[in-house]
């Protein structure tokens, strides 16, 4: 089954880590994150609301259309100077028209069926000028081979019936281009970004995490039982006793 991201046993599930290694990189050489007004659609945990603000934006308006999610969020973030949140469709946030400088949308867009209206919809959230950043995995970014660097490409070796997942919902680098075109959008600027995930001290926490499913909605598509199969072929691919750093591959798609 699908992740039900209105479900409030799922509220922390996209909080409480921190934006990886080579993520501030990436943004700042397509951006400039300084004395901007961000907002970040599909915000999840708002983990990217406090990096956009950590690079040094004015201002984050973190949306999701989760109240569950965003009680999360404002359980782990709440207070922080800076960042609002707001419960919205990425299709029809609510927002007013012209009120950012940067729409910024990591890993949403998999979840979307309509990309030109989400992306008319970041257009008419944009000051004239505006960037639209959108981060996301293709069906490439999400398949590269399993190694205790992507761990993720263990899930398809073990599974492979979630190939057919992903290549439903994962959309090419070619379609989120054409729908920045119909939504009005300019010239594309589309490179690869390498993000750490999560280091972990060991393989017996690579095991708990995919356990609790964190942050890996292709996780929810397996049963109990499948998960814990999984858990077991990952760990017989694991070296014993080193820490173990998880990389995952991304596009970014930049527009004005
Ligand atoms: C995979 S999570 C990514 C969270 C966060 N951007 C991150 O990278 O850590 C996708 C988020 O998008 C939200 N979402 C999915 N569809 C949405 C929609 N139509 N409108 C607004 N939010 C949506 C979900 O509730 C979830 O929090």
């Amino acid at each position: 089954m699908p992740i039900d991201f209105h479900d409030q046993v799922n509220r922390l599930t996209y909080a409480q880590r921190q934006a990886g290694d080579g993520w501030a990189k990436g943004i700042r050489a397509t951006v400039s994150p300084e004395g901007r007004h961000v907002i970040d659609v599909g915000c999840g945990g708002g983990v990217y609301c406090a990096a956009w603000l950590d690079l040094g934006a004015a201002s984050v308006v973190g949306v999701d259309f989760s109240a569950a999610i965003l009680s999360g969020a404002r359980e782990t973030l709440g207070g922080r100077p800076g960042l609002t949140f707001h419960q919205g469709d990425a299709l029809e946030t609510g927002l007013p028209d012209g009120c950012a400088d940067i729409v910024f949308q990591r890993a949403l867009v998999h979840h979307i069926d309509d990309l030109a209206a989400c992306f008319a919809e970041a257009r008419r959230l944009l000051v004239p000028g505006g960037s639209l950043v959108v981060q996301d995995r293709t069906f490439e970014d999400a398949t590269h081979p399993g190694s205790p660097a992507h761990l993720r490409g263990y899930f398809f070796e073990r599974f492979p019936a979630l190939l057919d997942i992903e290549r439903k919902r994962r959309p090419s680098t070619a379609e989120v281009e054409l729908a920045m075109h119909a939504a009005g959008f300019g010239e594309v600027r589309i490179r690869p970004l390498l993000e750490t995930r999560r280091e972990y001290a060991d393989k017996q926490e690579v095991r708990q995490d995919l356990m609790r499913r964190t942050g890996r909605s292709i996780l929810h598509e397996l049963t109990d039982a499948q998960l814990a199969e999984l858990a077991d072929y990952v760990d017989d691919r694991l070296p014993a006793g080193e820490r173990i750093r998880e990389a995952d591959h991304w596009s970014l798609w930049v527009t004005e």
